[in-house]
């Protein structure tokens, strides 16, 4: 997830990019560079922020009428000048941008180095752009050749957009898994991630598919296929406002947050499950998985929503792998002089990488010889920084403060390490190895069938939008999900909400329960079945209004529940998963319902760097 943007045409090209990366910067921001091509290749690039690029150029030499720029959010290689985009190909005669993840870098980069290649930076990006070059050189052939051959041994999910010194009066572009848009303008072309940049210029835009090249000029746009098959654009007219173009066309970014969740998934799988090969392939935990699988006792450290990451990775780590967990808040865990063993693993849960109860937390556990795998989601942070190992997930910028993507990426990612670990202890039986492999390779499709529902649950969170307390139950794998879903319903809509272990009603919450109190169980098949249904007629016993997660069939809990609201069926372990996406729906719904800022809750942050 990052923002590019390229232009040719009779403007003077700096000028349209820098505005239209300004336009991009929510897609992520741990740099910023363009490429500018007139006689010479004029690359300008900077970690931080446009706003530092800008500054950075001034009194340089900007004129050019086509250019590139990237806004990057870092997948391999942190947040560095170095590692910004553009990128110089070995010779200095191509400069590229890159948004996405090339999967088999590392095979490419080792090809590479053994032909003396040499590199500059520590990302996916340039060892395609080399491996590029190579094809050309070696081939000699046109740099859309190139391109065309070199594709195909590519893996991952590209858009790349390149300039070629020796010819100023061509852009070259091609797209798989990441967005890319065509802006036609009169003797002029605009290239974006999406139509934000160009909007202002023209309508007219072409959505270029997956496996499709582009090859631009200022009157020409050419479309072709791998094969080198031409094909006609399709254009279309631009209807989106720019504010709703940077949403994705959602009224917020926590609905398109928790409709990238198929994507997300997806993305944190790409690369690492390889269901055929019964495979799971991640480096932090393959370099280290010694010490991972002979843990005496795993901690984990983390805050909110990572917390509740974390509880569900303490049933699975103990399920899979039998070795002994605790979950510990981090603002706890870093006061109270816990116990720690040199033996000890520490996995340090955060989307933001800079909690400061975490860093703390995890810096005072390091100091006492305990061994820190950060499992985060924004590259270079602090917390991935100061772990000895770990896996980031990939879900891109989570610009609402309120995590949902960032937390289902958490889970698979928690899932992969701890099925890795318990194939080399050989700790589950094959085959529930193999099922559960499997099954995390549906867990995309299924979300998107369930997102299917959402209006069902939007009517739901009219319905119940003038409740003022909630409770949340679930058992087993389930009850974690219900703390995060009392959490969301919190911090979206102001309701006051708890989550609980449903089996624990009976020791006290129980007398809240009236016709006035909607309680949400989260009862989706698993072992404790027969056990949740008895919990709802107890609630429904007391008059208590019964909303239900179930799984799709359960007619039992359907006749039981006032409202329902359906997952497909899963695995008990993967059923997190699903289950969590109709609570973060519902509210997301009922704050907007409310009237209330569902992006920018009151007094929250989207990271907290305090104590
Ligand atoms: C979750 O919706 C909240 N935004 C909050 O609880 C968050 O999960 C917590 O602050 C931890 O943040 P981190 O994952 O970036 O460390
Ligand atoms: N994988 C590339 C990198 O880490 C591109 C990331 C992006 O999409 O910004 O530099």
């Amino acid at each position: 997830m990052c923002g590019i943007v390229a232009y040719i045409g009779p403007r003077e090209a700096y000028p349209v990019i820098l505005k239209g990366l300004k336009r991009l910067e929510y897609r992520g921001y741990d740099s910023a560079g363009v490429a500018l091509l007139d006689r010479e290749l004029k690359v300008y690039r900077k970690q931080g922020r446009v706003a530092g690029l800008e500054e950075s150029v001034i009194g340089k030499d900007l004129h050019a009428h086509a250019g590139i720029g990237h806004t990057r959010w870092a997948t391999h290689g942190e947040p560095s000048d170095r590692n910004a985009h553009p990128h110089l190909s070995a010779s200095g005669r191509l400069a590229m941008i890159h948004n996405g993840i090339i999967e088999n870098y590392a095979q490419l980069k080792n090809e590479l180095v053994k032909k003396g290649y040499p590199f500059k930076s520590d990302t996916d990006t340039e060892v395609l752009l080399n491996f590029i070059e190579y094809i050309q050189d070696n081939n000699h052939c046109s740099l859309e050749e190139a391109l065309r051959i070199a594709l195909k041994r590519v893996v991952g999910a590209y858009v790349i957009v390149l300039l070629e010194k020796d010819h100023p009066d061509t852009l070259i572009a091609a797209r798989k898994g990441s967005p890319l848009v065509i802006g036609i303008g009169k003797g002029e072309h605009f290239l974006a991630s999406d139509a934000s940049p160009i909007i202002e210029y023209t309508k007219e835009v072409v959505y270029v598919n997956d496996y499709e090249l582009a090859i631009i000029k200022c009157d020409e746009l050419i479309l072709k296929n791998l094969g080198n098959e031409k094909i006609t654009p399709y254009i279309q007219k631009l209807d989106l406002e720019l504010t709703a173009i940077e949403k994705g066309g959602y009224d917020h970014f926590m609905l398109k947050e928790i409709f990238e969740q198929p994507d997300t998934v997806f993305d944190c799988l790409r690369g690492r499950l390889d269901v055929g090969k019964g495979t799971i392939t991640m480096a932090g935990v393959q370099n280290h998985l010694d010490k991972l699988s002979q843990a005496k006792r795993i901690i984990i450290v983390a805050c909110g929503t990572s917390w509740h990451a974390g509880l569900i990775a303490e049933y699975v780590l103990e399920e899979c792998c039998r070795i002994p967990v605790e979950v510990e808040y981090a603002s706890e865990f870093r006061y109270r002089n816990p116990v720690i063993h040199p033996g000890d693993v520490i996995i340090a849960i955060s989307q933001s990488g800079e909690t400061a109860d975490t860093i703390v937390a995890i810096e005072n556990a390091k100091e006492q010889g305990a061994f820190i795998f950060g499992v985060v989601n924004v590259v270079g942070s602090s917390i991935s920084r100061i772990s000895h190992a770990g896996a980031y997930t990939h879900a891109g910028p989570e610009i609402g403060v309120a995590s949902t993507k960032a937390f289902t990426a958490q889970l698979v990612v928690l899932l992969l390490i701890a099925l890795k670990i318990a194939f080399e202890k050989r700790s589950i039986p094959e085959d529930r190895y193999m099922k559960l492999l499997a099954e995390l390779q549906s867990i995309p499709e299924k979300i998107k069938e369930l997102l299917r529902s959402a209006d069902h649950i939007r009517n739901l969170a009219e319905k119940y939008k003038d409740a003022r307390d909630a409770l949340y139950l679930g058992r087993g794998y389930s009850f974690p999900v219900a703390l995060e879903g009392a959490l969301k319903l919190k911090e979206i809509s102001y309701i006051h909400a708890e989550g609980y272990p449903a089996a624990e009603m009976k020791h006290g919450p129980i007398a809240l329960v009236d016709e006035n109190l909607p309680v949400l169980f989260v009862a989706t098949r698993d072992a404790y079945h027969e056990k949740i249904v008895s919990n709802i007629q107890e609630i429904k016993a007391r008059k208590g209004k019964v909303v239900a997660v179930i799984s799709e069939g359960d007619e039992i809990i359907t006749g039981l529940a006032d409202d329902i609201m359906m997952v497909p069926v899963t695995d008990e372990m993967t059923a997190p998963l699903l289950s969590v996406i109709p609570l973060q729906l519902f509210a997301c719904y009922l704050g907007m319902a409310k009237g209330l800022d569902v992006d920018k809750p009151r007094n929250l942050a989207k990271s907290v760097t305090v104590e």
